[in-house]
């Protein structure tokens, strides 16, 4: 069959076609997508072991200038508490993540122009100075020139997602952006020497399989070196309240074709599946997922950062016991460490 001979395709390592991609991402017959997730999860053993990566996330400002769609921190949303965190609140909680042994930490927010490049390059370096820990960015699109200003302060890895490769979903979705401008954005990173993060969502309206087959070729080409991919899960107070959230089955094939296609990469397991399926995590970390964000933001702060309903929290205790091994939730087979890297 079709799906026989792209499966020879994979065992000889040979590169798959948008086609061959698409052809496992459309499979509805349970014993191929069986025999999808078994060399998904082969793959991952082979290329980066039983190891699952632990990160930690600040999310250090709940204020955005965008108007993300479906976004519940956008500008739009008339948020109850909006927050920002200061430079020493976040060295803080830093240090209470180097406690832990975890050697990356993401610092994340909206698009907020309170943080200007001077006030982030001296978080940066201070976190350097203080922790030597890995730096991950994700505070989304800005000039080439800042970009480079976070590189030299610090910051190793930078994550900002594509979201969608399909220009027209990705401008009806994000209002104020432009497509071209997030790809430059990627761009720019990349040149720089950034280890780079993407992802997408799945289940945006609009979105079709063949959309994601493309963004797993971009990534590809792109060379992305960490991939977040979860659903769409509808925010309260956002245009997009009503719409179905994404399939977690989508989901799951969707990381599973990442494995095969980009090989050595950071593939998560995403608070997004997390969230609609309290199973979620372990079942991506069964399909080629091996990397696992935890969020470190303050408990007083937590609730605030809500960018879609019922985000699941996995809260500082999980990462102790995840970090012990203690985690019965993950795959028995897993170790879980926290080297440097994005
Ligand atoms: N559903 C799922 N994921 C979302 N994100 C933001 N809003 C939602 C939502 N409603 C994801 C995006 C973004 C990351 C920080 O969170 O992929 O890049």
């Amino acid at each position: 069959t079709a799906f026989q001979v792209v499966m020879n395709k994979i065992e000889l390592g040979m590169d798959l076609t948008k086609e061959d991609i698409l052809l496992l991402l459309k499979t509805e017959s349970k014993k191929e997508i069986e025999t999808l997730y078994g060399v998904a999860d082969r793959l991952r053993r082979e290329i980066v072991g039983d190891i699952v990566e632990i990160r930690a996330a600040i999310e250090f400002s709940n204020y955005c200038k965008k108007s993300c769609n479906y976004c519940g921190i956008r500008k739009g949303c008339d948020l109850p508490h909006r927050y920002r965190m200061e430079e020493d609140e976040i060295l803080e909680a830093v240090k209470d993540i180097l406690s832990l042994g975890i050697k990356t930490v993401i610092l994340q927010s909206g698009e907020d122009d309170y943080y200007t490049t001077e006030k982030i390059c001296s978080i940066l370096r201070r976190i350097k100075k203080e922790t030597k820990m890995g730096i991950t960015l994700s505070i989304g699109e800005r000039s080439r020139e800042d970009y480079l200003k976070f590189r030299e302060a610090g910051a190793n890895n930078f994550l900002l997602k594509i979201e969608t490769t399909n220009q027209e979903v990705f401008e009806r979705i994000h209002p104020d952006n432009d497509f071209d401008q997030r790809l430059q954005c990627a761009k720019w990173l990349k040149e720089l020497g950034y280890v780079n993060g993407s992802g997408n969502m799945i289940g945006l309206p609009g979105q079709t399989v063949e959309d994601i087959a493309d963004d797993i070729v971009y990534y590809r080409d792109m060379g992305i070196h960490m991939i977040g991919i979860g659903p769409f899960i509808p925010a309260p107070g956002t245009p997009y309240e009503n719409l179905p959230t994404g399939s977690v089955e989508m989901t799951l094939k969707a990381i599973a074709v990442t494995r095969i296609v980009c090989k050595n990469v950071f593939l998560p397991a995403t608070t997004a599946l997390a969230s609609i399926d309290a199973d979620g995590q372990r079942k991506a970390l069964e399909v080629g997922a091996n990397t696992i964000m935890l969020i470190s933001t303050p408990d007083k702060y937590k609730k605030s950062y809500q960018l879609y309903k019922n985000k699941n929290m996995i809260d500082i205790q999980s990462a102790i016991d995840a970090v012990k091994g203690a985690n019965r939730r993950l795959p028995k087979y897993l170790k879980v460490t926290s080297k440097e890297g994005i």
